[in-house]
């Protein structure tokens, strides 16, 4: 993205993100779940920030639908718009990381290249991407908002996995499959990734 404000300068703070990292007693990351509508991200997200809390871990969860009624009001389903969302969403995780949380993102983010490039913003190992794959047909017949159903009626366009592509991860850190897996054993799949890459302490 081009920079288009002036006259501004970057400044340091008075407290280091180490200092902060020391506080928190465990390193921060972001849990990049990503996955089709009805996947089951925002849930199990729920569920690994539950467990992550109940071990004393510092976290955050932003989640796509919230993100869109306040930071992201103004952007649509476009892929242009798609590629902003996970822009700004990418830019907030690692405010985040910064402070040394623990922060969760549950969005579909369908292309390849935009995980890439938050991945890119993100320091080495802190950027886990959580693939939450769940077949179309298993999505579909949860349909828990009813958006399957417009969208094959027409009246949603651009809705992914119908009319919108989705780039599934090749090499995610963390592969659920949520047709097989309940989502506790899934969310227990993601704290065992993090306590194994020693991201965060047992107990
Ligand atoms: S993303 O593609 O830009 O990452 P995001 O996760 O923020 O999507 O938002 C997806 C949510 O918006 C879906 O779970 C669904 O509730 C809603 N939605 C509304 N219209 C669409 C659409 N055309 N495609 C996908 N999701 C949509």
């Amino acid at each position: 993205m081009e920079q288009v404000s002036t006259n501004v300068k970057w400044h340091n703070h008075a407290v280091s993100r180490e200092q902060r990292l020391t506080l928190k007693g465990h390193r921060p990351a972001v849990l990049w779940f990503t996955g089709l509508s009805g996947s089951g991200k925002s849930t199990i997200a729920n569920a690994v920030d539950a467990l992550l809390h109940s071990k004393g871990c510092h976290t955050y969860l932003l989640d796509g639908d919230n993100v869109r009624h306040g930071l992201n009001g103004d952007l649509g389903f476009s892929d242009k718009d798609r590629v902003e969302n996970i822009r700004r969403i990418g830019e907030v995780a690692k405010l985040f990381v910064d402070a040394g949380v623990v922060v969760s993102t549950a969005f579909i983010s369908p292309f390849t290249a935009d995980r890439k490039m938050v991945r890119e913003m993100c320091g080495e190992g802190e950027f886990i991407e959580v693939f939450v794959d769940t077949p179309l047909e298993v999505c579909e017949s949860r349909d828990p908002k009813g958006l399957y159903k417009k969208a094959r009626n027409g009246e949603i366009r651009n809705f992914t996995g119908i009319d919108s592509a989705y780039e599934a991860p090749d090499a995610p850190e963390v592969h659920l499959k949520t047709d097989t897996t309940s989502i506790e054993a899934c969310a227990q799949q993601v704290v065992d990734y993090l306590l194994s890459k020693g991201l965060i302490q047992k107990g």
